[in-house]
């Protein structure tokens, strides 16, 4: 089954907590959130007390994305918020096994993601440590944007390499892209403005399902 993960970067943020009872009640599996340095992307979102009190709004479990410069150094606050997934980019940590092993030892899952110009190739190394894969369709950095067309053969690549690796996708996932992605492979399905574009969030995670 396809896991529905909305991202609340495309949320109202002053209220936060209702947004997330409402994509709860609407079916979500997950909640997304995207962490933002302003320095490995050129963007700033929000940090441990606010993920803190957002996780607190709901029961679902909570997959943080960490897009900032050096994972490594700021890990251990991440993880003490017991999310359910933590997601580094290999761009920001080449040297990916021991942060990998740090999350696994914390009793979370751990992602690996890469953004569009870095190679599926890339993750080999990784791929028999991991418990999946976030692949960006997206520049990082900004939601509502479109899909890159080039990034679509990677879903295919990476599930001819990992058969039963968890391939998590994200950016510009609309209703009319979804089912070409999971049919090549994608089983998590990040989305941000393609369902808070709908005032009925639960309608919009259902079309997302059929
Ligand atoms: C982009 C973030 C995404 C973003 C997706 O840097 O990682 O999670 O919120 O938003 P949409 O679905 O609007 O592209
Ligand atoms: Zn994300």
């Amino acid at each position: 089954m396809t896991v529905i993960s909305p991202s609340i970067l495309s949320a109202d943020f002053s209220r936060i907590a209702e947004e997330i009872h409402a994509l709860q009640a609407g079916g979500a599996d997950a909640i997304h959130y995207d962490v933002m340095d302003n320095h490995f992307v050129p963007n700033l979102t929000f940090g441990f007390k606010f993920i803190e009190d957002a996780m607190k709004a709901s029961r679902l479990p909570a997959d943080v994305h960490l897009m900032i410069s050096d994972p490594g150094a700021s890990l251990d606050k991440w993880l003490a918020l017991k999310p359910a997934a933590l997601t580094f980019h290999l761009e920001a940590e080449p040297d990916a096994v021991p942060l990998i092993n740090r999350i696994k030892a914390a009793g979370v899952r751990a992602f690996l993601s890469i953004k569009p110009a870095t190679p599926v190739s890339a993750l080999s190394p990784f791929l028999q440590d991991l418990d999946g894969v976030l692949i960006m369709l997206v520049e990082p950095g900004f939601g509502g944007q479109a899909m890159l067309p080039s990034t679509v053969a990677k879903i295919a690549e990476l599930r001819n390499l990992a058969a039963d690796l968890e391939i998590q996708i994200d950016g510009g996932i609309k209703m009319d892209n979804y089912k070409e992605l999971v049919s090549l492979g994608a089983d998590n399905l990040v989305i941000g403005s393609g369902i808070f574009a709908y005032s009925d969030y639960a309608a919009a995670i259902a079309a997302f399902r059929k």
